[in-house]
């Protein structure tokens, strides 16, 4: 049963349609969701509430848009398993729903030619909607600790007009470094830099970009438990003051959120890279 709580976003029962282990804890789980998939644009994400079945109750978690058909309704989150929700909502299989609520946040702006997305572990999520929703010719660095945490299918990286780098920080598979360092070679030719993972990395990239004049866009994360803007769990420090990551980002202008702050480290940070 549909409820339908605001114009822009719907809670909503979905049925899973497809589930995948891209590599051992990361698991991809694909949903009928035409409701959510319609208006969902990059950056943007859905809060994912555990299965009835579980008798659980838990704060539902916030995921990434990873990708979506809007034609045929699918729409796919990507998340590594590692705590008590991750996992409990890793065992879904097809044909069982899960309540969706989204699509939530503000996402980011369109890729121009030229641009490039970096992307720390799990923070590959949302920049594979990102780079899938233009064909200009950008560059994405996808980094990792090492291969075996590299989870984002090849395939799914296999765009027109997209030119994927990987890095590893032991070499075990693409160049060996941070992705980080290897922005770092980009950015001055770049038009632009869209950036999810780890909150040094996204700071590095704010400041590198910064000092070359080249604008800069960042997915930040914070823990959620209404995901709408209504508890106000997920403020960080702005220009502006505090501000809701859940309602007035995820995405923000990289000079003008506070990206030194501390925050509890999320399975996207701790173990993303
Ligand atoms: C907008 C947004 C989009 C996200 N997209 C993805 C994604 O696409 N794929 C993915 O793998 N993860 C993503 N995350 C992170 C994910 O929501 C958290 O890791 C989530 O807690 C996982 O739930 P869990 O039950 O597996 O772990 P939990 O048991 O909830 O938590 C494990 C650890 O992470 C801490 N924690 C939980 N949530 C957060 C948070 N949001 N920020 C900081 N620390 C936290 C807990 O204190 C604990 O130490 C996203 C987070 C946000 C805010
Ligand atoms: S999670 Fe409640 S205000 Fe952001």
């Amino acid at each position: 049963m549909k409820t339908l709580i605001k114009q822009d976003y719907s809670l909503e029962n979905c049925p899973v349609t497809e589930k995948l282990f891209t590599a051992t804890g990361f698991c991809r789980l694909t949903f009928y969701a035409p409701s959510v998939t319609t208006e969902a644009q990059p950056g943007q994400f859905v809060m994912v509430h555990m299965p009835a079945s579980s008798g659980r109750y838990m704060l539902p978690r916030p995921y990434s848009i990873c990708s979506v058909d809007r034609e045929n309704g699918q729409l796919v989150i990507f998340f590594e398993v590692g705590g008590r929700g991750g996992e409990l909502i890793s065992t879904v299989e097809p044909g069982t729903t899960l309540r969706l609520l989204g699509p939530l946040g503000r996402g980011f702006p369109k890729p121009q030619a030229g641009s490039l997305l970096v992307a720390g572990g799990m923070g590959i999520a949302p920049l594979v909607f990102l780079a899938k929703s233009t064909t200009v010719p950008r560059t994405l660095i996808y980094g990792s600790r090492t291969a075996a945490r590299m989870a984002c299918p090849r395939e799914d990286l296999d765009l027109p007009g997209l030119t994927v780098v990987e890095v590893t920080e032991d070499g075990s598979r693409g160049e060996r470094g941070t992705a980080c360092e290897i922005a770092e070679r980009y950015i001055p030719s770049s038009s632009a830099v869209f950036a999810c993972g780890p909150r040094q990395l996204l700071a590095a990239l704010a400041e590198a970009a910064a000092e070359r004049d080249i604008a800069a866009w960042v997915s930040v994360e914070e823990r959620m438990a209404c995901g709408i803007g209504a508890c106000l769990g997920c403020a960080v420090r702005t220009d502006q003051g505090y501000m809701r990551v859940c309602k007035d980002g995820p995405v923000f202008p990289a000079g003008e959120v506070n990206l030194q702050d501390e925050h509890t480290e999320c399975l996207c940070q701790s173990g993303g890279n």
